[in-house]
């Protein structure tokens, strides 16, 4: 089932995003004695990072069981300020006392074939996942672009279609980039799947991936269906207000 939460601006997407972070991240550590969780870059998710790192959140969440991995990545070292991973750092990583051996970091300045092998290797060994098997988060958070991607998988790349590898790293001929992601297997294993969507320019869109045919190599958010968890959509009221049901 999709939920849709209508909430009236970016910064009640990003408080209500907190609160249900630390609500499943605590169910998790209750249940297994580690919460999973893969990040998204970008621009909307700053401020639930920063919430995050700030009381009363900071203090709620079990930073201890924590363990921290990435949807996607840019073709840059860890110092770029484009990297995803730099992001995370500077407003939620180092501000938290999480392990430093529990964040991982997808290798963005990597040879293609070793950053993809580096990252699926960490997956394994994280996850114990036997042949056949694909690592089950807690939580991943997600983006949506104005042109339908989520993580790094884009419209009409081989990533909308690639259901046998973990991880990515292929060039977005519309970036003219090299770009680094989670596959559609894993992402849709995960036991909740958390958009979040703000500001008026992505209302069309949200209006086509939510209430339109299904596409999902036009609008690969559309893909984004967990096989056996939630779906959950942040909106503000700017990026809803295409949308025709309440
Ligand atoms: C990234 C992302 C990407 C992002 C969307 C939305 O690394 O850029 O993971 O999928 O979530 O592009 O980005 P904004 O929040 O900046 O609109």
């Amino acid at each position: 089932m999709t939920e849709i939460v209508r909430l009236p601006d970016a910064e009640a997407v990003a408080r209500e995003a907190a609160r249900r972070w630390i609500e499943i991240a605590r169910q998790a550590v209750e249940a297994r004695g580690a919460f999973r969780i893969a990040l998204s870059g970008g621009e909307t998710p700053r401020l639930l990072y920063r919430l995050m790192a700030s009381e009363p959140w900071r203090d709620q969440a079990p930073w201890a069981e924590t363990h921290v991995f990435w949807c996607d990545e840019r073709r840059v070292p860890p110092s770029d300020p484009r990297s995803n991973y730099r992001m995370a750092r500077e407003t939620l990583l180092d501000h938290v006392p999480i392990p430093s051996e529990q964040v991982y970091r997808m290798q963005g300045g990597g040879l293609i074939s070793s950053a993809t092998s580096d990252y699926e290797e960490k997956l394994r060994r994280h996850f114990r996942l036997g042949r056949g098997e694909w690592p089950r988060f807690d939580l991943i958070l997600l983006g949506m672009g104005t042109d339908g991607h989520t993580a790094s998988i884009f419209p009409g790349t081989r990533a909308v279609s690639d259901l046998s590898h973990m991880v990515l790293v292929y060039e977005v001929p519309q970036l003219g980039v090299e770009r680094m992601t989670l596959t559609l297997p894993v992402i849709n294993n995960a036991r909740h799947i958390l958009f979040l969507v703000v500001g008026e320019e992505k209302a069309e869109t949200l209006a086509a991936v939510l209430e339109g045919d299904y596409r999902p190599s036009t609008y690969p958010a559309q893909a984004a269906r967990p096989v056996d968890g939630t779906l959950t959509w942040l909106v503000d009221e700017a990026a809803a207000s295409r949308l025709t049901a309440n």
